[in-house]
């Protein structure tokens, strides 16, 4: 079995910090024959997703076998070589992922939703009519929530984030525990986590996209009937919707650069 645990706090020495080495080193305890990977963001150089789209092409990946051989074969992968080369590698092996996260405004702190955005050559890698079985297979992810609870606006959007971006990536996150006001500043453990429920619903069918009927349009602007009724009051027409806008983009990346290996932990 191999697992990875995401540390998704910009600090080295915090309560998620804490928190994910207790997990470690339970882990070692309870299961001493897993891999186990500690991954924390705050040791790693992720630099943001731009949304270029060059992600949507295949590459060619250069990886170890399983016979500890060097194989290549086409995959999605992000065109920036930083850090995030090595975590793909680590996820695509993953049995099982753990992700113990602070709440920065509800959501994810910035490195942490670094790293999530640039789970988006998943979403095109499962869009492909072969999908990767490692894919399809849907591995348990946890997630666990840190905060110190003096914002009274939740942390829906970090369960959301994190669930989303996990799920194209292969994962499906199965437990919710919440440690918010339950973890001291200097890491100790005050109270026990609640499993929350009711924020993993089923997901939604994604947006279709919307048909517009230009020529329609054309032929009654051609008829002098008026722009006002042009303006998206036709029969769907000027929908906005999520549809497939934003998804995908220009090419033209700047590359970074290799910059730093991988500091993740590992053991096994
Ligand atoms: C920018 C920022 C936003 C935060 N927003 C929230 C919040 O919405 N809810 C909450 O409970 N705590 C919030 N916190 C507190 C952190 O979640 C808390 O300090 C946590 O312990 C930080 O994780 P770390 O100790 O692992 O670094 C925020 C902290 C920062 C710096």
């Amino acid at each position: 079995m191999k697992r990875v645990i995401i540390v998704g706090s910009p600090r080295s020495n915090g309560r998620s910090a804490h928190l994910a080495e207790m997990l470690f080193e339970a882990n070692i305890d309870e299961c001493p024959e897993d891999e186990l990977f500690l991954v924390p963001v705050s040791e790693i150089e992720v630099g943001p997703c731009i949304g270029c789209g060059a992600c949507r092409k295949k590459s060619e990946v250069i990886f170890k076998g399983e016979d500890g051989a060097e194989a290549s074969e086409m995959r999605h992968r992000c065109v920036f070589d930083d850090d995030m080369q090595t975590l793909y590698d680590v996820l695509d092996d993953a049995d099982e992922l753990i992700v113990v996260s602070p709440i920065y405004f509800s959501g994810a702190p910035a490195p942490m939703k670094c790293v999530l955005d640039r789970l988006q050559p998943y979403f095109w890698a499962s869009r492909e009519k072969d999908l990767d079985a490692r894919l399809a297979e849907k591995r348990p992810a946890t997630l666990h929530v840190l905060g110190e609870g003096g914002d009274p606006h939740g942390y829906d959007a970090l369960v959301s984030e994190v669930r989303s971006a996990t799920a194209v990536a292969g994962f499906r996150l199965e437990r919710v525990l919440d440690w918010v006001g339950k973890i001291g500043q200097d890491g100790e453990i005050t109270g026990e986590p609640t499993p929350v429920e009711g924020v993993l619903a089923p997901p939604r069918k994604p947006a279709e996209k919307p048909k517009l009927d230009l020529g329609a349009n054309r032929s009654r602007q051609a008829q002098g009937k008026g722009h006002d009724k042009g303006r998206g009051g036709q029969s769907g027409h000027g929908q906005s919707g999520r549809g497939q806008s934003g998804r995908g983009g220009q090419s033209g990346h700047g590359q970074s650069g290799r910059r730093q290996p991988g500091k993740g932990k590992r053991r096994g």
